[in-house]
């Protein structure tokens, strides 16, 4: 994965931009209409989709609920897209086995294991890519002890649980900072962002050096899945 590095504004001045490359986009089918969801993922996966982000949510980690295995395995089969499966619960080592055999990421938060060394383990045992996913208020010091095993960082602009709400403005400097820490120790892992993604503040988290867009209400609450799609892969400074 590359960076620009610096870059010109229009009138020939130069700025450093962390901005990647290839901006990828992550469906996340919370915001998909939960009656018809083999329907709704194939219409992502033909608009130009790169991931599937699938939520899943314990009722006590927060303070909703989502899908269950069966439904997620049922649904691999109607997809080749790589699917990212994000935990939001407690004990997350429970999950990681219901999971293994739809998920290519598991992305689990620090907060929900006592041993993230091991639970990291657990996942990368099982041959998938691991994430690890950073609330509003966790410390980015998670990180760095586990960095080494990481091949995906997630940082929620929200707090996690429901769709559809107001990304929060501190985040950029969190994103910023974790792809200066990447840059440094130069890993290139995925640095994703996820919460209040939309054509407003996808630019900044782009600037900011994301290289993935989870968007949940920004494709699936809109008419055109391929429009939305393309013009959060394509945003420009
Ligand atoms: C929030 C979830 C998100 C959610 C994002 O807890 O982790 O993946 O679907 O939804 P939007 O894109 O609508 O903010
Ligand atoms: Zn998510």
């Amino acid at each position: 994965m590359s960076y620009t590095g610096i870059i010109f504004s229009k009138n020939g001045t130069k700025i450093m931009s962390n901005k990647a490359e290839v901006v990828e986009v992550s469906a996340s089918i919370l915001a998909a209409n939960p009656c018809n969801l083999v329907e709704e993922i194939k219409a992502v996966q033909s608009a130009g989709a790169n991931r599937l982000h699938i939520d899943i949510m314990d009722g006590h980690f927060v303070p909703n609920m989502s899908f269950g295995p069966h439904t997620i395995n049922m649904l691999k089969r109607h997809s080749t897209l790589p699917f990212e499966v994000h935990l939001m619960v407690k004990n997350c080592d429970d999950f990681i086995s219901m999971f293994s055999a739809s998920a290519d990421t598991i992305i689990i938060h620090p907060e929900s294991t006592d041993h993230l060394h091991r639970s990291l383990s657990l996942i990368k045992g099982r041959q998938l890519r691991t994430g690890i996913a950073l609330n509003p208020g966790a410390p980015l010091e998670f990180l760095y002890p586990v960095i080494d095993m990481v091949d995906y960082i997630l940082i929620m602009s929200v707090n996690p649980g429901f769709g559809g709400q107001d990304f929060i403005p501190s985040s950029l400097e969190r994103i910023e900072k974790v792809r200066n820490y990447l840059e440094q120790k130069n890993l290139s892992c995925d640095l994703a962002v996820d919460g209040g993604v939309n054509l407003q503040t996808a630019p900044r988290i782009i600037q900011a050096g994301a290289n993935v867009l989870v968007a949940g209400s920004a494709i699936f609450k809109q008419t055109s899945y391929i429009k939305a799609i393309q013009q959060l892969q394509s945003h420009n400074l």
